[in-house]
């Protein structure tokens, strides 16, 4: 079961733009990327960095910890034995940005998002 989680104005993200907020204790970073939106967990798989901060280089985000870079589109690194950021589906709604999350408590690993869009 996933829940949806509103996190600001659509607006107050533009291209270029980045957010941090924090959901149930969890660091989340926002990136608007020319007009797309891209949600991932603020800790990088590696060792737990925070990735707020990192460079980016189109969807690539580069972890300021020890360089490992990720597209954000995917979460995925190439070439470093399958690591991953978190990635979190975000859309537009009413004008406010909503993050959808896994229920903790209904899916303690990283089971697949049941989709109940309208
Ligand atoms: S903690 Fe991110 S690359 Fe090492």
């Amino acid at each position: 079961m996933s829940r949806r989680i509103p996190v600001g104005p659509v607006d107050e993200l533009a291209p270029g733009q980045r957010k941090l907020v924090f959901i149930d204790g969890r660091s989340i970073v926002l990136f608007n990327i020319a007009g797309t939106i891209h949600a991932i967990d603020n800790a990088c798989p590696h060792n737990g960095a925070s990735v707020a901060s990192g460079q980016l280089e189109g969807c690539v985000l580069r972890c300021p910890a020890h360089g490992l870079r990720f597209d954000l589109r995917t979460g995925c690194v190439s070439g470093a034995g399958g690591l991953s950021l978190t990635t979190f589906p975000v859309q537009a709604v009413d004008g406010k940005l909503v993050v959808r999350l896994e229920d903790p408590a209904a899916s303690p690993g990283h089971a697949p998002v049941s989709d109940a869009s309208p």
